[in-house]
């Protein structure tokens, strides 16, 4: 496997890691607690800089270079690129609403249930869809010389929460992470 798929299938790992928290606070939202508001409005500042930003990006390039060479690749392409602006919208609505709550304009619990539970299913179905379906195709048909092209046409910028050096920012969100990652599953929630 090529670094550049292993370094996609990590960062959807990261990604999923991110929507499980996120869950996690809706879940708890829905059983009547209290959720880290803060840790999720974290969670989609990351969501909309890194992945909507890069990820995303780095995706369409590899995308179009598929298309170029599986006509039978174009349906699904365009379904998965229709998808990446959806997930931009999804996320700037729970955004939106997350905000109005922080902000004590709208207390009604479901104003952030119904966008929260939207985006994470939407994210987890479009990462599905791409490691079943896309990925392979990206292993088959793309090479090294397509990743270094597709590298040199965005502008790079490190992971700020994964990466080596983290911005400060998401100090209590990788402490969470990491708190998660220690903790037996049953007694997590
Ligand atoms: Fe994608
Ligand atoms: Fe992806």
């Amino acid at each position: 496997m090529s670094d550049s798929i292993a370094l996609w299938r990590a960062e959807h790992a990261n990604f999923a890691t991110l929507l499980d928290l996120l869950e996690g606070e809706l879940d708890l939202f829905h059983k009547g607690g209290s959720p880290d508001y803060e840790l999720m409005l974290n969670i989609m500042f990351y969501m909309t800089h890194y992945p909507d930003v890069l990820h995303h990006l780095k995706e369409d390039l590899a995308f179009a270079r598929i298309k170029e060479r599986e006509v039978n690749a174009r349906p699904l392409v365009d379904e998965l690129t229709e998808q990446h602006a959806h997930l931009k919208e999804f996320g700037a609505a729970l955004v939106r609403a997350l905000d109005d709550i922080v902000n004590g304009s709208i207390m009604a619990r479901e104003h952030v249930e119904v966008p929260g539970r939207a985006y994470v299913a939407e994210f987890r179905s479009h990462m599905q869809r791409e490691e079943t379906a896309i990925l392979p195709l990206a292993a088959k048909l793309l090479h090294d010389r397509d990743w270094a092209a597709i590298d040199a046409a965005i502008r790079h910028i490190d992971d700020p929460l994964f990466g080596k050096n983290g911005e400060v920012r998401y100090a209590a969100l990788r402490g969470q992470i990491a708190r998660e990652a220690l903790a037996p599953k049953a007694i997590t929630r």
